[in-house]
Formats: structure tokens, sequence, C-alpha cells
């Protein structure tokens, strides 16, 4: 049986346009719904673009309520049916109870290697680490803020005279390859890691 997608952004997303573009042909996966938490989301045009269904739930009029911002999250998502969640630079922080609702479910990528470098500025951090290597990292989302079991990985070099950019553009172009190769191992419950290159 077909898998049905929903992606979650807060940007550009360019990583829900790889996963959208690669959910074709014999691909085990289709997605239903692009949604985000507002309505300015640059990736909610190149959804449309795309032929999916979009929506968003604004979180500011939520302010200070995060679980009631959740729930509005979930009841809409919940009528589009999806089987599985992606995360696509979605930027809310997710509270354990809807993290629970969606339990073996929910994908997350993230811009480091983890365990490395949990949270923001993963770029800066790597370069002021002096790293040799960096990378993105596609893990099952859990309670606790990019853990969760690793689905893939993609390491990327750090060349001399990098910056926080350029790092950053190199490492999203592995994201793009990363994400869907993982996505589709995982809609047809192949859970081994991806490792790329
Ligand atoms: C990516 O770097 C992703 O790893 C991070 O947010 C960024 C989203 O970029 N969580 P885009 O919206 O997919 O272009």
């Amino acid at each position: 049986m077909t898998k049905r997608v929903a992606i979650l952004l807060s940007g550009g997303g360019s990583n829900m346009v790889a996963l959208a573009q690669s959910m074709t042909g014999d691909h085990p996966a289709r997605p239903v719904l692009v949604m985000a938490n507002s309505a300015g989301a640059g990736g909610l045009d190149k959804a449309r673009a795309l032929g999916i269904d979009t929506d968003f739930v604004d979180h500011r009029p939520y302010k200070g309520d995060r679980s009631a911002f959740e729930q509005a999250l979930h009841d809409r998502l919940v009528q589009a049916q999806p089987d599985i969640l992606c995360l696509a630079g979605f930027m809310r922080v997710l509270t354990e109870g809807f993290v629970r609702r969606w339990h073996g479910r929910m994908l997350n990528i993230h811009p480091s290697l983890l365990p490395k470098y949990r949270g923001l500025h993963t770029h800066a951090r790597a370069l002021a680490a002096d790293d040799a290597q960096h990378g993105c990292t596609v893990h099952e989302v859990t309670p606790e803020l990019d853990e969760g079991p690793i689905l893939g990985q993609a390491t990327v070099p750090v060349l001399a005279g990098d910056t926080p950019d350029t790092l950053a553009a190199r490492v999203l172009i592995m994201e793009h390859r990363l994400y869907p190769a993982v996505l589709r191992r995982f809609a047809a419950g192949d859970r081994t890691p991806v490792h790329l290159p």
C-alpha cells in the first residue's frame, strides 16, 4: 500500500521539494500535504506549484500555549491521514505529547553529524571546533531535541576558508540526496541506516 506523507516546514522548503520530487514512479510513498507554521513560509508556494495540498497553522496566536498550537496542527494533519510525517526545516520545538502521538512515524533532518551539534548554528560550531568533517543526519523524532534513532547520515568535508554559509550550502546539497534516500527506505519498512556519499 502506498504510504501517505505529510511534510512540515517553516522556511524555503528546498528539502520538501527534494522529498516531493522523489516520490514518483515505483516509490512506496506519495506527498499528501505540506504544512507550515506561518502563511508566509516560502515552501508553501513551492508545494502548490508541485500540485500538493498545503495548509498552515500560525503559531503566533498560540503564544505561550504550545499544546493548543500542536492540537490545531494535529487536527489538520489527521484530516490528511498521513502514515509518515517529515519535518523539513520545521522550526518549532514539539512537545512530548505531540511526538508520542506520531511515534515511529516522524522523521527529521538535522544539519550536523548527530550526536554532534544538536540545536542551532551547527555549521559555525563545526568550524569553531576545527572539524575535518561535517554533514547531516536524518533521524526518527523522539521527545528529546535532535535525538532518536539515526536513519541516515551524509558527510561533507570541511574545506580551508569555509564560512558557515559556504559549509551550509554544501551540506544542503547532501540533505537533498540523503532525505529522499532515507524516506524511500523508511516508507518500504526498512530502517537500515543510509550512509552517503
Ligand atoms: C535545512 O538546513 C535543515 O537541515 C534545517 O533547516 C534547513 C531547511 O532548509 N533543519 P529548507 O527549508 O529545506 O530549504
